[in-house]
């Protein structure tokens, strides 16, 4: 059985792959150095799956702890790197902390695994096209400066992996260029964990419907946009994590392609904060208190996906809409509330 290391696997994209991982048959290990995570989760995965990944808690940032890490385990035929920090805003107010364990985890990996025959999939973010020229956004577009350190992260990143693709012909590697995950498996056991005030849209959404956030501030209106809010391109987490085990095929598939391959993950549409909003008390039939704020700084106007290219060469779709996202989202919020995971 091939064994898939995923790294930062027991956090919110990472835990809904290692399900759909082992749903597909593969043995999984975990390494999370649970710096923004729960042990907990991986009860979680096991009740939902039926099977205990492995797990090491590990600080991917220590180059002699990941060597030793993969010396001990051969039967790895694959990785899927999720293990990051990626707050845009504490990115802003600490470059270095963001710059040392992004480029770190990427860059010991790579030194651990020379040699070996190993693929890998890079946890990656369409913050990498900035407010593109064109919509919807291709994979050819150009990548532009990023709005922050951790975009600037996942720009580099990515460089590596190209540079390094140039000259290691054994090692493959694929980009998924993610757009918003949004939402929570349907059993509603796993989910999205944020520490503190919720950065993001949607769980601050949720947690404000469950009482625990006062009203949403909607960051802007007057945006030249349909209804005058921000759009982005907003996917379920489970489909998202369904198209990291179609990377991780398409790169056992030795001869397809070149060895290294960026695709875009969402489902190529568009959706304002204002739409989101509806979806939420629709799907839910929680009403919403919310009011329209300022622009918050770094915010680009409008972006999604043209997901073509990853439709045809993945072979994979996104099969959830907002109502989906929304009701999924919803329904872990009131797990959680009930089940805190420690
Ligand atoms: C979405 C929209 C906000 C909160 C970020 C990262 C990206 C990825 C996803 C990691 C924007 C508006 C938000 C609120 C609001 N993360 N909003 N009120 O900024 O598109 O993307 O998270 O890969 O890399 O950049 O997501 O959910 O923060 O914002 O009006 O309370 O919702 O202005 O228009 P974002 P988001």
């Amino acid at each position: 059985m091939n064994t898939i290391l995923v790294t930062g696997g027991t956090g919110y994209i990472g835990s809904h792959t290692v399900v759909e991982l082992q749903k597909a048959g593969y043995d999984v290990v975990i390494i999370d150095n649970l710096s923004n995570s729960s042990i907990g989760i991986l009860d979680q995965i096991t009740a939902i799956s039926g099977i205990r990944p492995q797990f090491e808690q590990l600080d991917l940032a220590d180059e002699a702890l990941v060597i030793d890490f993969v010396a001990r385990h051969e039967g790895i035929s694959g990785v899927i790197h999720f293990a990051a920090y990626k707050a845009v805003g504490e990115s802003v107010q600490y470059p270095v902390k963001y710059y040392r364990n992004n480029f770190y985890s990427l860059i010991n990996l790579l030194t651990a695994f020379a040699n070996r025959d190993v693929d890998l999939v890079f946890s990656s973010s369409c913050t990498v096209y900035g407010q593109p020229d064109r919509l919807p956004v291709t994979e050819e577009a150009p990548v532009k400066k990023a709005e922050s350190p951790y975009g600037n992260t996942k720009q580099i990143c990515e460089e590596i992996l190209v540079d390094t693709a140039k000259v290691n012909a054994n090692y493959r590697f694929i980009s998924l260029r993610y757009f918003n995950p949004v939402g929570a498996h349907d059993s509603a056991t796993i989910g999205e964990l944020p520490i503190g005030v919720p950065q993001n849209l949607v769980p601050f959404i949720t947690q404000s419907a469950i009482g625990k956030r006062g009203p949403i501030t909607v960051y802007g209106n007057d945006y030249n946009t349909p209804d005058g809010s921000c759009i982005r391109d907003y996917i379920h987490v489970v489909d998202l994590a369904k198209a990291h085990v179609a990377a991780i095929r398409r790169l056992e598939q030795k001869s397809a392609g070149s060895n290294y391959e960026a695709f875009n993950v969402g489902t190529g549409t568009g959706s304002s904060v204002l739409e989101v909003i509806n979806a939420f008390e629709t799907s839910t039939g929680v009403k919403l208190d919310y009011k329209i704020g300022p622009r918050r700084p770094g915010d680009v106007e409008q972006v999604w996906g043209d997901v073509t290219k990853t439709e045809q060469v993945l072979g994979w779709k996104a099969a959830y809409g907002l109502p989906e996202m929304m009701s999924s989202a919803w329904k872990w919020e009131q797990y959680i509330k009930e089940n805190p995971i420690t």
